[in-house]
């Protein structure tokens, strides 16, 4: 009897040392995921002098904590801690086996002293900024050159305050191109999760010559017209998988690029190897999903599936135009549901913007293999509009299963075509005669779309944890 006392008397000490520790003493217990490893070091921003009271500025805090970090890169990596509260910070960047962990309640602000952002070279396969010629602000969160790179949180916000950035990019007072709020350059290995990215700056996250890469989870939110609010540009990427993503932009939700005309051509990277599922959209005057209209390394092997978008302008969009060279070949989409669209299907080979007179007008995008499959639009104004360039037209295009409900004040004329060649079955309304109806045994066979699954989507994550 006295031995069972003495047992829970015992355990009851236990017990309550451990809740201490949960919570009273040692903070809270962070769950986060690992790529390849849990880390060996941590570290919170308050540890380098950080204030979260939204007005003093943190830029030399997360720079230092960074600088710090960056020793454990070969020696167990290392976690950043962001905890609530609202942390105010010029631009910094990240170092390699480094993980960034934003607390629930943890809002990154982006600085809006225009001296914290320093002035990079452009990027090779642009040649020039998107927004001036000539170099452009560096992003928020930058990283280049690193492998096993991962931002997450128990939901974390990174707020860009863009409406500073808006309006002087309308007002043309900006000396160069905005800077995103996340771009990692010559990355491997990237997992980008469980995070909120509010008012961006420009595009929202931006990974460019990478590969491996995870973004997963996130949610997107930017006025819809705010200019160029892009969701996530795989730009020149490799290996990627996007999936479970909220996203509402002034732009489009996803855009796949590779390089712009002459510049693109002469990098030569491709964007390939890309898997889009379970994304919602809402972008009133952009794509659900664009390829292009930067591609010149060429876009290819990218598979969307289950894309749900609501007041978007169109779908899954192609954007081209002569000078851009190379190709966008082998896109799959299967099962897009879509609510009031001007076009559910928009591709376009007269796309006219160019970094400037020197594109090769030689340089003809090859545009074959584009499928999609399993299509239901509600309110729609015009079901398609596909022009392909003239003498080079688009080719191999498959709509098969696609029922499309014109709006109450649709276009008389449901379809578009010029330039293209393809086949649809069981489409309707009718498409244009550029997709020739197959009927018969054909008609039952569906668009093609791969079988087998890309690795990427088969990563498991190590689940690690640490007391705060
Ligand atoms: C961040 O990295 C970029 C590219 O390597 C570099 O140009 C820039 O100076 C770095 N910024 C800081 C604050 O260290
Ligand atoms: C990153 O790697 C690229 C390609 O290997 C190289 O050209 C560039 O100088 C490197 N940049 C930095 C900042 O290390
Ligand atoms: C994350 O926060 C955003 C913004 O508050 C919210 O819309 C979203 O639903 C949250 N996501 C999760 C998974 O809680
Ligand atoms: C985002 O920016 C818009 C426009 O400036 C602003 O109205 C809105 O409050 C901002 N959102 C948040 C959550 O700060
Ligand atoms: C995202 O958050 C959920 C819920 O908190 C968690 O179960 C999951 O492991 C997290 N995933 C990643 C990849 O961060
Ligand atoms: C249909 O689309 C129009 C815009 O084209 C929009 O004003 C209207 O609310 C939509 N109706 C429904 C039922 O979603
Ligand atoms: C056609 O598409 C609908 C909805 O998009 C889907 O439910 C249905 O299973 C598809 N039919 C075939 C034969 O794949």
């Amino acid at each position: 009897m006295a031995s069972q006392t003495q047992v829970i008397i015992n355990l009851c000490f236990w017990a309550l040392l451990f809740v201490m520790a949960q919570g009273g003493y040692a903070g809270e217990v962070v769950e986060y995921p690992a790529l390849t490893r849990c880390r060996a070091h941590t570290a919170s921003v308050t540890d380098f002098g950080a204030v979260g009271d939204g007005k003093t500025s943190n830029t030399k805090a997360f720079q230092a904590a960074v600088a710090h970090l960056a020793q454990y890169s070969s020696d167990g990596g290392s976690l950043l801690y962001v905890p609530a509260g609202r942390w105010l910070t010029g631009p910094f960047n990240l170092t390699s086996a480094f993980t960034l962990f934003l607390h629930r309640d943890a809002v990154i602000l982006a600085s809006q002293d225009i001296n914290e952002w320093r002035v990079i070279d452009p990027l090779p396969s642009y040649g020039r900024g998107r927004d001036k010629a000539g170099g452009r602000y560096t992003s928020l969160i930058m990283g280049t050159n690193l492998t096993d790179v991962i931002l997450t949180g128990d939901n974390g916000t990174i707020d860009g305050q863009g409406e500073f950035w808006w309006q002087k990019f309308h007002k043309n007072q900006l000396k160069y191109t905005r800077g995103y709020l996340v771009e990692l350059m010559y990355t491997d290995q990237i997992l980008i999760s469980n995070l909120t990215f509010l008012n961006s700056t420009n595009w929202n996250i931006h990974p460019v010559y990478s590969s491996n890469i995870i973004v997963k989870g996130i949610t997107i939110l930017a006025p819809v017209h705010s200019p160029n609010t892009d969701g996530i540009n795989p730009d020149s990427c490799s290996n990627v998988l996007i999936e479970n993503n909220y996203i509402v932009s002034g732009d489009d939700c996803i855009a796949i690029k590779s390089g712009w005309d002459e510049y693109g051509i002469a990098f030569g990277m491709p964007s390939e190897h890309i898997v889009i599922k379970r994304l919602t959209c809402i972008s009133p005057t952009s794509a659900a999903i664009a390829v292009g209209s930067e591609m010149s390394g060429g876009v290819r092997n990218v598979r969307a599936e289950d894309i749900t978008a609501i007041n978007t302008e169109s779908g899954v969009r192609l954007k081209t135009a002569i000078g851009r060279g190379n190709y966008i070949k082998d896109i799959y989409v299967r099962g897009m549901n879509l609510n009031t669209m001007k076009w559910v299907f928009w591709m376009t080979g007269n796309y006219k913007s160019h970094p400037d007179g020197k594109f090769d007008p030689k340089a003809i995008p090859e545009v074959n293999g584009i499928s999609y499959s399993n299509v239901v639009a509600q309110n729609v104004t015009m079901a398609g509009r596909l022009d392909g360039i003239e003498n080079a037209p688009f080719k191999g295009i498959c709509l098969s299963n696609v029922t499309v409900h014109m709006a109450m004040k649709a276009k008389k004329l449901s379809w578009e075509c010029t330039n293209i060649e393809g086949v649809s079955k069981g489409v309707s309304p009718r498409p244009c005669d550029a997709l020739e109806v197959q009927s018969g045994r054909d008609e039952l066979t569906a668009c093609p779309f791969p079988p087998e699954r890309l690795p990427i989507e088969d990563i498991e994550f190590k689940q690690c944890s640490y007391s705060t």
